[in-house]
């Protein structure tokens, strides 16, 4: 088969590999339909995820077919249309039975990390992927829900929901900000009208991203080039700041503006992956009754999420600005990367 395989950092290669094989008893072999990239990979690539090693299929996110189950799969069948899930759940252990699939403590990758996907073991850049655990790991696409809308929710959905909106705790009447209008910030302000809010500002460096988050919802924008920015953010809300604050950058300066525009009793949810350490003005909000959330992906609200997609109460066909076919891998990456010049959000890659 065909894989988008990782070089080290800078290089990749779409090149014939071995077909998977099932291992555990747990997994299934999916043939993938479509699949698409995350600035994870892009991370990736760059080298800042060392535990990615030479010689790995990238991926996290798609949608397939099962073509082979293992001994002990009762609930799938060949031929099942399956999404998976970026974060791969044993079901078994203490963190699974939380809800915390992120941190599954089986020891298929690593014990402690739940997404495995295109990091730990070979991921869905391919055309042929085996899922671990797959009765806990991949769902049944009910009639109805395309491609488009069914890539999405392998992780973009459910971060912006799990990690954004409801970390977030917001409520019907709320005032929200999403720092970052990238694919993970725009699931935020689509989830976050799943709970009648009053405002959704979404705060963005690049206008055509903001105009793309009016499409999924936000009533206001605002560009953070602006340096007035936080001053407007506070003419929207009477004075006392936002009741959540989420950041989706995951840069020093926009964690930073998060704790800057929560009023007393808000909530910061910090979506975005930081690699560097950040200052906490702790001697100023330790009097403002805040929280602030942290969190991995765990997924585990797929199943919810995906009954809204397929009743079309959850847009999620709006994130696909391209399309390619798997033997143009190299080529939706060089949009990807560009993302800004060639107005990409994601990509359906078939
Ligand atoms: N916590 C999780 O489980 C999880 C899961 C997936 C992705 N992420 C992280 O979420 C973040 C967002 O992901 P994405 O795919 O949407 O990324 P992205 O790069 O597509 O989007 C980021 C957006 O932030 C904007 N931006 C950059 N600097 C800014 C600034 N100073 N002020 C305002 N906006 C600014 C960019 O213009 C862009 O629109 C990343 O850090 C990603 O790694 C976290
Ligand atoms: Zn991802
Ligand atoms: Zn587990």
């Amino acid at each position: 088969m065909k894989a988008l395989v990782y070089g080290g950092p800078g290089q990749k290669e779409w090149k014939d590999v071995p077909d998977p094989k099932i291992q555990q008893p747990t997994d299934v072999i999916v043939e993938m339909k479509a699949t698409t990239i995350c600035g994870t990979d892009l991370h990736i690539l760059k080298g800042d995820v060392p535990a990615v090693t030479p010689g790995r299929i990238l991926g996290h996110e798609g949608i397939g077919v099962i073509t082979e189950i293992g001994d002990s799969v009762t609930g799938l069948h060949v031929g099942d249309r399956v999404i998976l899930a970026c974060v791969s759940a044993c079901g078994r252990c203490s963190y699974c039975k939380q809800n915390l699939n992120s941190h599954c403590l089986a020891d298929e990758g690593a014990s402690g990390i739940g997404w495995i996907f295109g990091h730990l073991i070979d991921g869905t850049q391919a055309e042929y992927v085996r899922v671990p655990f797959a009765e806990n790991s991949v769902y049944k696409v009910p009639e109805g829900v395309s491609d488009a809308e069914g890539i999405l929710l392998s992780d973009i959905l459910p971060t912006g929901f799990e990690i954004g909106t409801r970390k977030g705790r917001t409520k019907p009447g709320d005032i929200v900000a999403v720092i970052g209008a990238g694919p993970v910030g725009l699931a935020a302000v689509m989830t976050a009208g799943l709970y009648g809010p009053a405002k959704v500002i979404a705060v963005d460096l690049d206008d055509n991203r903001l105009a793309r988050a009016k499409e999924f919802g936000a009533t206001d924008v605002l560009n953070s080039g602006d340096d007035k920015w936080k001053e407007k953010i506070m003419g929207l809300t009477d004075g006392l700041g936002v009741d959540v604050a989420m950041e989706a950058v995951g840069i020093p300066d926009t964690f930073t503006a998060a704790t800057e525009i929560v009023r007393p009793g808000g909530t910061v949810a910090n979506m975005g992956v930081h690699g560097t350490s950040v200052d906490l003005a702790i001697n100023e909000l330790w009097i403002s009754d805040i929280a602030i959330t942290t969190g991995l992906v765990s997924a585990s609200t797929l199943p919810m999420l995906l009954k809204l997609v397929a009743q079309k109460k959850l847009p999620a066909d709006k994130f696909v600005t391209h399309e390619f076919s798997f033997d143009e891998m190299m080529r939706a990456y060089d949009v990807f990367g560009n993302a800004s010049e060639e107005n990409a959000l994601k990509l359906l890659i078939r």
